[in-house]
């Protein structure tokens, strides 16, 4: 059974351990609502390192007041069975065995030594983070992979309930300027929610390394930026990997918000993902000469009104997608480094980054290609 971590007291236990033993720990950062995507991440870095955690942590920071937080999918047991079809089901690898089994006792929180008369606030109680039950059972460094699921109160310590995430008492991490343009330019708390709660997951894990999917492109490289930036060493920026997205058969790239589309929707959802195609391939196909950047966000641009065109046509049925409401919210080219928007002409061998959002109904999906340096 896959070990699951729910304080800090207990991670860092856990961490010290991997520390002494001299085992090199890989994080994957998640919200759960698992998918292949997600699996593919945690796959990679179980390959290459002996440990890895998984952090579970649907960060409310990042969410805006009216978006999806209360709605966003929550599959916790569900996530766990996944997660343990990843593991040999045999027995530990050579090199792992013995470790950690006799030492399960260290793991076992003390008793909390807070009463239930105890007036001092949740959030303010230092002994907090070791009042909760121990892991799920079973050894722990003794497991190629451990879940960190926090609560909010373990991650966010100074800002009491929930709810007075808004009111935003404490520390935050913001990237100015580069977390203000496409995701940032449409979710204006957004990176500073992720920059947080990444700075905050990195601090409690210490990884020595970390994945990201490509398929949240501006998160990976903000992420980059931010640990370059804060000196941070776990993990060093060249430790912060950025791993291909896993689509569908259809070139949808899986999200766990792709749960909320209808059939009708989901038939038309890679119309982003072909939008997108259309101008890394015109950049292709036309050699880069003299071509410009408006002209691929035209190309792209041309793909979502033709579908919308489709759509409305009468020829086409209700499963393939006649009457779906589809948006398009930007498509976008911009620099690898700088986050700039390209405009005017290109230029050869430009290392750059075609984005797009899309609202499909009441679900938006964002999706990227990158062109010159795959
Ligand atoms: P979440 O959306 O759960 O995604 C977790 C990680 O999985 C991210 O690095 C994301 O880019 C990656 N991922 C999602 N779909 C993918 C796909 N189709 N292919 C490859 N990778 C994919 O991103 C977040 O959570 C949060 O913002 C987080 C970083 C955890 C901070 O709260």
């Amino acid at each position: 059974k896959i070990p699951v971590i729910r304080t800090l007291g207990q991670l860092r236990r856990w961490r010290k351990e991997a520390r002494d033993k001299g085992l090199e720990v890989g994080v994957v950062p998640t919200m759960g609502a698992l998918h292949e995507g997600h699996l593919n991440l945690v796959r990679t870095s179980l390959a290459r390192h002996p440990l890895t955690v998984m952090t579970l942590f649907v960060n409310p920071m990042q969410f805006a007041p009216h978006e999806d937080l209360s709605a966003y999918p929550r599959t916790f047991e569900r996530d766990m069975s996944l997660l343990q079809t990843l593991l040999p089901s045999t027995t530990q690898p050579r090199s792992l065995r013995g470790l950690g089994v006799s030492e399960f006792d260290s793991f076992r929180t003390p008793p909390s030594p807070r009463s239930a008369s105890d007036p001092r606030p949740r959030s303010l109680n230092g002994n907090s983070q070791d009042s909760s039950p121990a892991m799920n059972g079973g050894g722990v460094v003794d497991s190629p992979l451990v879940v960190f699921a926090p609560t909010p109160d373990v991650m966010y310590p100074l800002k009491g309930e929930l709810q007075d995430l808004g009111k935003h008492r404490g520390l935050s991490v913001e990237l100015r300027g580069w977390g203000e343009v496409m995701e940032g330019a449409s979710r204006p708390q957004f990176f500073k929610g992720v920059a947080t709660v990444c700075t905050k997951l990195f601090n409690a894990v210490e990884p020595d390394h970390a994945y990201f999917g490509q398929k949240d492109i501006q998160q990976a490289l903000l992420l980059k930026i931010l640990v370059q930036d804060l000196l941070l060493s776990h993990p060093t920026p060249d430790n912060l990997h950025i791993l291909p997205t896993t689509r569908s058969s259809t070139g949808l790239a899986l999200s766990s918000r792709n749960a909320y589309l209808s059939p009708p929707e989901l038939h038309v959802s890679p119309v982003l993902y072909r939008a997108l195609s259309a101008a890394k391939d015109l950049y292709a196909s036309s050699a880069s000469e003299g071509i410009t950047g408006e002209d691929l966000i035209a190309a792209g641009t041309r793909v979502i009104l033709d579908e919308q065109e489709q759509i409305l046509s009468p020829s086409t049925s209700m499963e393939q997608g006649r009457g779906v409401e589809l948006q398009l919210d930007y498509i976008e080219v911009f620099d690898k480094y700088t986050f700039e928007p390209i405009r005017g002409p290109v230029g050869e061998g430009r290392e750059f980054v075609v984005a797009g959002a899309v609202w499909v109904g009441k679900t938006r999906l964002i999706d990227n290609l990158l062109v010159g340096w795959e």
